[in-house]
């Protein structure tokens, strides 16, 4: 996605009705959000900023993003723009993989309470502590991380991935012994689909985590045309009941490509609003689990971080260095 040209306020009355949430994008609203926009548009240019949007974020969001993926295609291609200042709205995570690519840059997220369970659930020390005593057992152990970490436990980690490269990037590595952290039901998939021995740290999404395979049962029972799309985050029971395992970015492209009309999408709420956005003509039906971090980036916030400069992340250029290497080597391996 490119910056959106800013629409009036009855395109964007027009272009939220396929959410079918007109008592939230209620025309009055889309006032609000069409100034805020314009605001937020002059202040991209007047700060030289880009704003990177991940696909849970809020639709209003992506009216003023420049670049929306997932946590991988964030990675990838947000490190080239050519602007001095990211804008970062997704969880703290990503934006410090933002700055570690970018060190010179400034990044900015409008709220620095915005973490992730995964990335709380594990600290580098553990980890090290972890990785030594395993590395005894089996010498030629690597330590594979998703993205949802912290820089630290990056900067202590051989390769990361993101939920759309986990099985490459493990199945690349001349190692058969891996400890994978921090999501233990990415461990288990990946798990199912190599023949590698993946040992798993102890943590998980707390919104992927509620979701329960009898829910999916319940709706394939009313719809059995119904495709079931789901998340790698989820637990093992409700991946054996999708007809597709992928990112958040994967599951555009496949409800895209698919002839099916009806999907029901088994991930974080707002991935749904996205896809309708992308697909107006198919019918999308939602787990309705909402990430309360992805959920605290509003355009209010993304205007105030453009306006004082906050929050800013920070992080150690020693620190940057030493985390950047399991980044690239996810790029170089996938
Ligand atoms: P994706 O890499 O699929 O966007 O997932 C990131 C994430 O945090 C999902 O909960
Ligand atoms: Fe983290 Fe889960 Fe929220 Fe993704 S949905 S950002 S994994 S807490």
């Amino acid at each position: 996605m490119t910056t959106a040209s800013a629409k009036d306020a009855a395109e964007l009355y027009e272009h939220f009705k396929v959410l079918g949430q007109e008592d939230a994008y209620t025309p009055s609203h889309c006032e609000s959000i069409r100034l805020l926009v314009e605001e937020i548009q002059d202040l991209k240019r007047s700060e030289d900023a880009v704003i990177l949007a991940h696909n849970y974020q809020r639709p209003e969001i992506f009216e003023v993003a420049d670049l929306v993926g997932d946590s991988l295609e964030l990675a990838k291609r947000g490190k080239d723009f050519r602007q001095g200042t990211i804008v970062l709205c997704g969880v703290h995570f990503m934006a410090e993989t933002a700055k570690i690519l970018s060190p010179e840059k400034r990044v900015l997220i409008p709220d620095a309470m915005a973490g992730c369970s995964l990335a709380e659930s594990v600290d580098a020390d553990d980890l090290t502590a972890m990785r030594d005593e395993l590395k005894l057992r089996y010498p030629d152990l690597k330590v594979v991380s998703y993205v949802n970490t912290t820089a630290a436990v990056k900067a202590v980690t051989d390769v990361c991935c993101t939920s759309s490269n986990a099985l490459r990037v493990v199945e690349s590595l001349d190692s058969d012994n891996i400890l994978f952290c921090p999501d233990e039901n990415l461990a288990a998939y990946v798990a199912s689909q190599s023949d590698k021995n993946i040992i798993p740290w102890k943590g998980n999404c707390y919104v992927h985590q509620q979701i329960r395979p009898e829910a999916l049962q319940r709706v394939r029972k009313a719809r059995p045309e119904i495709r079931v799309i789901a998340h790698p985050e989820c637990r093992d029971d409700v991946l054996a009941e999708a007809d597709a395992v992928l990112s958040t970015s994967g599951m555009i492209e496949y409800a895209r490509r698919e002839d099916a009309t009806d999907f029901l999408v088994v991930t974080e709420c707002g991935l749904s609003d996205r896809l309708l956005m992308e697909l107006p003509d198919k019918r999308f039906f939602k787990a309705c689990q909402l990430c309360k971090y992805m959920k605290m980036i509003t355009l209010e916030k993304t205007r105030d971080a453009l306006v004082n400069g906050r929050d800013e992340v920070l992080l150690s250029p020693q620190l940057c260095e030493a985390a950047r290497g399991s980044i690239e080597r996810m790029f170089e391996l996938s």
